[in-house]
């Protein structure tokens, strides 16, 4: 079998798989494409948590991006953790430089356990310059709350501020409902035109680390093999909540999933 599309990741490493730029390159791989990387930082963690985090040097972080894309052309582009506002505006000089449209931003800011990952210029730099930039985002609760300085606590809190999200520039916006701790987990894709309401069985199980990497690199995926964004995230959501439900329980914390289910379900995601 050869790879259906070549995709490029920018995010940082997980050393413990179940997230970042590994998570990224397994859900790529699982799904049939080929996965290039820029690492943007070094994170060493496990399911319990994370003991350090060490940011690449942005110039390092464009060469990554530029090189490896003037040899091999991506199709499509998933960014995750941008740390700070230098690495913002070097990852803008590169896509401004390799010129590919079809880009999934995951605006990753705040940790499983609630911390606030990046500071206050880099969310402004992200919200001003980078979110009209890509074709989607992808924020989570705490993510959409902290860019539209808004409350969310309801499926109508998250259209409020997913629409918020559409008037600062966003043409795509998928706002993640793992965080509500309602009986069905409720993801929301909404642009100018469309609303789509996506609706899970939630799994109780603590192992949920790196579903959010996962979701943005499996839409990546799709849309980088022509489908549509509506059709990528219903694909995706599918995606993850079989990846949630096979995970195989591995580590003492917050567990990975299981990047292989696509192997069972192939057929599904066609
Ligand atoms: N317990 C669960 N059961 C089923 N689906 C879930 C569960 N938790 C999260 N999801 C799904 O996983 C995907 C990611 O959502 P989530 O809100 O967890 O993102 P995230 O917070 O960015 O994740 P991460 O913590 O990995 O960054 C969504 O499609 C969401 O519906
Ligand atoms: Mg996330």
């Amino acid at each position: 079998m050869k790879p259906n599309s070549k995709i490029l990741i920018i995010a940082g490493s997980d050393s413990s798989g179940g997230a970042g730029i590994q998570a990224d390159i397994k859900t790529v791989t699982a799904l049939g494409c080929y996965a290039m990387t820029a690492i943007t930082a070094v994170t060493s963690q496990n399911t319990t948590g994370i003991k350090s985090i060490v940011g690449i040097n942005p110039k390092e972080i464009f060469n990554q991006i530029v090189f490896s894309c003037k040899d091999i052309r991506p199709d499509a582009i998933k960014i995750g953790m941008l740390h700070s506002s230098d690495v913002i505006k070097m990852v803008i000089k590169a896509l401004d430089f390799i010129k590919v449209k079809k880009i999934v931003l995951d605006p990753v800011m705040v940790a499983k356990g609630g911390a606030q990952l990046i500071d206050g210029k880099a969310i402004q730099l992200l919200k001003l310059n980078l979110i009209k930039k890509v074709s989607l985002i992808t924020p989570n609760i705490p993510e959409a709350e902290i860019l539209t300085k808004t409350k969310i606590i309801t499926r109508e809190d998250m259209i409020y501020a997913a629409y918020k999200l559409i008037g600062l520039g966003a043409k795509n916006v998928l706002i993640k409902g793992g965080h509500l701790k309602h009986k069905n987990v409720v993801d929301i894709l909404i642009n100018t035109k469309d609303i789509k309401i996506f609706k899970s069985k939630r799994y109780k199980t603590k192992n949920t680390h790196g579903t959010g990497c996962t979701l943005s690199s499996a839409v990546t995926t799709f849309i980088s093999c022509g489908k549509t964004v509506k059709k990528s995230c219903e694909l995706g959501v599918k995606y993850v909540n079989s990846a949630i439900k096979s995970n195989p329980k591995y580590g003492k914390g917050h567990g990975p999933i299981n990047h292989l289910t696509s192997l069972k379900i192939n057929r599904k995601f066609k």
